[in-house]
Order: structure tokens, then sequence, then C-alpha cells
């Protein structure tokens, strides 16, 4: 059966775990070739195995998209050997949540080096390439996907930092949007509740204690759940674009 993503190359970045990973082995499934980066390429290298065995393409990509050269890199080798670029899933992400008096300011830097940094410089590398699938068969429209949260909605108290780093990705999303839809590429942001993956395992113990306790009965998302959002997103018709998904667990009330 032909997929709808056939003949289509797209990039993860974050693919090594939860969201990614999960978006990656969607969109292979509906036929796209996967590019499939992070850091950790023993993950990645097992991805692309389990990809490329189930019948589709996969090509693992081990770059720090902080460091904006990497970043280039991993754009540039996609396209070098995936010979195009219509989708990109802009994914990877930390969430490191606190107080904001007496917290540890790397935690700072970090999630801004890489929930603002390495989105825009994978954004950045991206788009000439995203303009040039839009304009080519077989969908003649590109998709960029970044990925924000309902803490790029809605602030809380000791989320400060990582919420301005989301509501940033909102923003950036809105004036891409603006930019490039006239050139059919569609630009969307998707902003998961809670979803069951490694992120808060990077938490300090007192702050991850915290959060538990918050979704504690609750039954939050699987990573399966937001890649079904992202592979709804980038299968619309040509004329259809999905501009922003809020996708909460059910029970998840703020
Ligand atoms: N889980 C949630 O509840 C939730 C809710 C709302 C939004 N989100 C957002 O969803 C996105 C994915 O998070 P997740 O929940 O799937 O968490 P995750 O399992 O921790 O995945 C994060 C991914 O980012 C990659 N990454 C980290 N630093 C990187 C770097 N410098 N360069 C390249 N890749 C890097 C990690 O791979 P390596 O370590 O191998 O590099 C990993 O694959 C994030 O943007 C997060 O903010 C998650």
């Amino acid at each position: 059966m032909a997929g709808e993503l056939d003949g289509t190359v797209a990039l993860v970045t974050g693919a090594s775990s939860g969201i990614g990973q999960a978006s990656a082995r969607i969109l292979a499934s509906r036929g796209a070739s996967v590019s499939l980066v992070a850091r950790r390429v023993d993950r990645l290298d097992a991805l692309a195995r389990e990809i490329d065995g189930d019948g589709g393409r996969a090509l693992a990509i081990q770059a720090d998209v902080t460091d904006q050269e990497q970043a280039i890199g991993a754009v540039q080798r996609t396209v070098g050997e995936l010979e195009r670029l219509d989708i990109v899933v802009n994914n990877a992400g930390v969430m490191l949540l606190g107080p904001l008096l007496d917290a540890p300011t790397q935690e700072w830097d970090r999630m801004i080096a890489l929930n603002l940094g390495g989105l825009l410089y994978v954004a950045h590398a991206s788009l000439p390439h995203l303009l040039a699938a839009a304009e080519q068969e077989p969908r003649r429209v590109a998709d960029l996907v970044n990925i924000s949260s309902v803490a790029g909605r809605v602030a809380r108290l000791g989320s400060g930092v990582y919420n301005l780093t989301k509501h940033g990705v909102g923003a950036f999303s809105e004036s891409a949007r603006q930019e490039f839809a006239r050139g059919h590429v569609r630009v969307s942001v998707v902003e998961p509740g809670a979803v069951d993956t490694e992120l808060p395992t990077h938490l300090r113990e007192s702050v991850r204690e915290q959060m538990m306790k918050r979704f504690e009965g609750i039954e939050i998302l699987h990573p399966e759940d937001i890649a079904d959002a992202i592979a709804y997103i980038v299968t619309r018709p040509r004329r259809v674009a999905i501009n922003e998904l809020l996708v909460r667990p059910t029970e998840q009330t703020g």
C-alpha cells in the first residue's frame, strides 16, 4: 500500500527517546525516509536498524544541536544522503524546573541553548531545503513542526525559564508561519501536556518529587499520542495548515 509520505524526507531532532523516537517511527511507517538526530548514537543506530528492518529507510546522525555547526551539519548530511528535506520535527528539548531563587543557572543555560538555540539553528539550516521541497512533487508543500508544551501557553510557579523557552517557541513559530505561508512551508506548533518520557529524569530529586505529585493518579499520554498528532499535521492536504495543536491527557486540568 502506498504511504502518504512516500518520496519525502523527514528530519527529527531528539529521535533517541520519547516523542522524537515515536515520531520517527510513525513518519517512517507512512513512507518518509527519516533522519534521526540526537547525541546518543547507539540509540539512533538501534532505531535506524528497526526502521530499516520494517522496510523503511533511516539515517542516524549524531549531533548536539546546541552547536550551530553540528546543527547545520545534521541538515546538510540529511540532504546530502537522502537528497531532499520535506519535514522537520524540531523536538529536542529539556525541562529543568524549580524555583528561580537559588536556581543553578546552568540549568537555565541548558534550556535556552537547546529549547531555543538548537531549535532556531535547525530551523535556519532547514528552511531553504523546505522551501525547495515545497516546490516539488510529491506534495508541493513542506512542514516545520516545532514542539512546544502546555508550558508554552500557561506559565506556572516553579516553571519560569521552561515557560520562557516554550512561549518563545510559540512566538517564533507564529512569526515564521507568516513568513513562509506563501512559500507553502507550513509552520506548526505542538503543545503536549504530560507525556511518559525521559524528560523528568533530568530534574533535581526534590523538584521531580513535586512534579510527580502533580500528576499522581492521572493517566498521562504516551509518546505515540503526540507522534500521532504530528503525523496528522504533516499528512493534511496542501491547502490545510494545522497551526497549533494543544494535546493534554484527558485528566490533566492545568
Ligand atoms: N514529556 C512531556 O511531558 C512533554 C510535555 C510537553 C512538551 N514536551 C517536549 O517534547 C520534546 C521531547 O521531549 P520528550 O518528552 O520526548 O523527552 P526525552 O525523552 O528526554 O527526549 C529528549 C530528546 O532530546 C534529545 N536531546 C537532548 N539534548 C540534545 C542536544 N543537545 N542535541 C540533540 N538532541 C538532544 C535527547 O537525546 P540525546 O540525549 O541522545 O541527545 C532526547 O532524544 C521536548 O521539547 C519537550 O520539552 C515534553
